[in-house]
């Protein structure tokens, strides 16, 4: 996450990703001016990032016509960056992220990633379907958190892209049976999409030849001052749940829905993050109950920050949110520019269904059935406030 006060490498940038513009480009792009110094290209570029596990490593950079930039790479699906003007039309990155491949391969803790095959923890690190015993890695103490050792996070994806109303990039993959201990071939298409109106728009979808286990997101850390001097304690928050999973010490939901009202859970009303963090041990790091019902798209949260006037509004098809304050966070990873990033720099609001589904019989069912399409949708829309 850096300031981009050197609007210079920013358009080198954006010119090198132009001139690299392949046949699965669109190079049918409109000039866009966004500022007075600088001018961007709509549309979708695509340069060389490396290479992983033998496959070529990309980053692609989509942008739209309000000169708004989301950077995502073909390794593990990462968004690694998500650069916006604020209400001086300074534009900065809201997301944490890196400028090259080689960081994302230490394993930071999931920044900007497509999680998978299931999101947050499966205690025990197993479950049980149609009578068997399916164990799988346990990578976070005794339980599986975000499909394992090598989930979705850490495999090069396969990418195309088109620009026709709006820059889209598909992300495909195919998760083998027995990959991380899970069952069935599991094929998964993620699109993502950056619209003129400013929305990351994600579909996430799946087919699988035996019964398993699917939970996707997306692991994208925000802080919208763009700048991780500031934490996100001031930033103000509004979740549409009346309810939330409480959980254990090892972080997994006891089973329970409890109410938020009259507690520092409730967001039900926008209140400032950090005006009630300390009551809670650790941190926020929970999975709200959402009030909507079914599988209708719906605005599910608001993020705001007055210092930037900007605001991210989340709109999904899921019926639960991960809110994560980036408690474990605490300055050992620095940024591109060797800025640390400490605890609360950041914060994740994962769309998904309830950790340990799969344990949960009270909790939606998480099990995709051979025949069956599993499609979820997100979008974090952004807009800005004079
Ligand atoms: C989890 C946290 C975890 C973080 C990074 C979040 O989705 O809820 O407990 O530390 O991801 O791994």
């Amino acid at each position: 996450m850096k300031k981009l006060s050197n609007k210079l490498s920013m358009t080198l940038l954006i010119i090198l990703a132009s001139t690299s513009c392949d046949n699965n480009s669109n190079n049918n792009n409109k000039m866009t001016t966004t500022d007075s110094s600088q001018t961007t290209k709509t549309g979708i570029t695509k340069i060389d990032w490396g290479e992983h596990d033998g496959k070529k490593v990309h980053l692609y950079t989509l942008v739209n016509n309000k000169g708004t930039e989301v950077r995502i790479t073909n390794y593990g699906g990462i968004v690694t960056s998500f650069i916006s003007a604020d209400n001086n039309g300074n534009k900065s990155d809201i997301v944490l992220g890196f400028n090259s491949l080689d960081p994302y391969l230490q394993s930071p803790p999931y920044f900007g990633a497509l999680i998978g095959r299931y999101g947050n923890r499966i205690a025990d690190a197993k479950f049980t379907l149609d009578g068997n015993i399916y164990k799988l890695a346990a990578n976070n103490g005794k339980n599986h958190l975000h499909g394992g050792l090598k989930g979705f996070d850490k495999v090069v994806w396969d990418a195309s892209t088109s620009s026709d109303n709006a820059s889209s990039l598909t992300l495909k993959y195919l998760s083998k049976n027995g990959e991380e201990g899970y069952p069935g071939n599991l094929n998964v298409n993620v699109q993502y999409t950056l619209t003129d109106d400013n929305e990351l728009k994600i579909e996430y979808n799946a087919e699988t030849d035996k019964a398993t286990p699917v939970n996707l997101t997306n692991h994208s850390y925000f802080n919208l001052s763009g700048d991780v001097s500031n934490t996100i304690l001031d930033h103000t928050l509004m979740i549409d749940a009346d309810k939330y999973t409480p959980v254990d010490t090892t972080l997994i939901p006891t089973g329970e829905l409890k109410p938020v009202k009259g507690t520092s859970f409730d967001f039900t009303t926008a209140q400032k993050i950090g005006s009630r963090i300390g009551q809670v041990t650790g941190g926020y790091d929970h999975n709200w109950v959402l009030n909507k019902k079914g599988n209708e798209i719906q605005r599910i949260a608001t993020l705001s920050d007055s210092s930037s006037g900007r605001k991210l509004e989340v709109f999904t098809t899921e019926p639960g949110l991960q809110f994560y304050t980036g408690n474990f966070l605490d300055g050992t990873i620095k940024t591109s520019d060797g800025k640390p990033i400490n605890k609360n720099t950041a914060l994740c609001l994962e769309t998904q269904h309830f950790p340990d589904s799969p344990n949960k019989p009270g909790f939606p069912s998480t099990i995709l059935q051979p025949g069956q399409k599993y499609h979820t949708v997100t979008v974090y829309k952004l807009s800005v406030s004079k």
